[in-house]
């Protein structure tokens, strides 16, 4: 098992004598492990490292970030991020709003924001900062969302989309909440710019199982605490743009920037 701080490489693959494991070796218990490091965070005045993201791939990869970064200013943003909010109108809904830190620079810029969040630690942290919260996921949005955005943020959440099974699915249950004319703004990675060798070999896994390369299921992690695994998808213009071939939304645009990338999709 590799552990990657974003700091630097940490290996703990060490020369330890080999134990038997216990059949009944205990797996963390669920919960909102990711809601409970923001709200952690926060109560420490989001201070740099004063709450750390791990983060667990399903193949045994962990990688632990600072959770100030969801708590920063759009100074400090990718610039995709930065140009996604300043292209938002109209409502606005920001899916998996984490903190809050997209919707109140959208508020400030005096647009009507509402944050969609299936964590509730996010959600409480959220609305402690003054963005309004509905719970619930992109795939079963409350029904008081129907029909009212008219942009649709997906920023650092692109990935929900899941499975290229799953997609059209998430898609479908995105347009719902879309007015006439919408548009959604996705930012994420292109999973095809890397050249690390960790992501390069669970491509490749992927591939043979006959999965898209930018397929991951991963969780987070807080303490003896873990979210239930979840499925994400990092995906490329051209699969992106089949993707969404046969659903409600059309790929109108796909930057690149590095590794980054902003997406937008409008409805047809
Ligand atoms: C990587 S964080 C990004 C948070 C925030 N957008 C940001 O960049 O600061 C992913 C967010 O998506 C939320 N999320 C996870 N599953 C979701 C789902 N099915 N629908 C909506 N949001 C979801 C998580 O709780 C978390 O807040």
């Amino acid at each position: 098992m590799g552990l990657t701080v974003n700091s630097g490489e940490v290996s703990s693959a060490g020369d330890f004598d080999s134990v038997a494991q216990p059949a009944d070796t205990p797996e963390p218990a669920l919960g909102d492990a990711f809601g409970d490091i923001l709200v952690r965070c926060h109560a420490a005045g989001a201070a740099s490292w004063s709450a750390v993201e791990i983060a667990e791939r399903d193949d045994g990869l962990l990688s632990a970030d600072d959770a100030a970064r969801y708590f920063i200013g759009p100074e400090r943003w990718p610039s995709t991020e930065r140009r996604a909010c300043e292209s938002a109108r109209g409502r606005v809904l920001d899916v998996g709003c984490g903190a809050g830190r997209h919707a109140l620079a959208m508020q400030a810029a005096g647009l009507e924001v509402t944050g969609l969040e299936p964590s509730h630690g996010a959600a409480v942290v959220s609305r402690a900062r003054g963005v309004p919260v509905a719970e619930g996921t992109l795939r079963n949005p409350p029904d008081e969302l129907r029909g009212t955005f008219d942009t649709l943020l997906l920023a650092g959440t692109l990935g929900l989309l899941a499975t290229p099974e799953d997609a059209p699915v998430v898609l479908a249950a995105a347009a719902s909440v879309a007015r006439p004319g919408a548009q959604l703004l996705g930012c994420s990675l292109d999973p095809y710019v890397t050249g690390r060798d960790e992501h390069l070999r669970y491509q490749r896994r992927n591939r043979e199982r006959g999965l898209y390369p930018g397929q991951v299921r991963l969780r987070v992690r807080d303490g003896a605490i873990a979210t239930p695994f979840f499925n994400f998808l990092f995906l490329s213009a051209d699969e992106l743009r089949r993707l969404a071939g046969g659903t409600a939304w059309r790929l109108e645009s796909y930057d690149v920037e590095g590794a980054r990338c902003l997406a937008r999709l409008v409805l047809r």
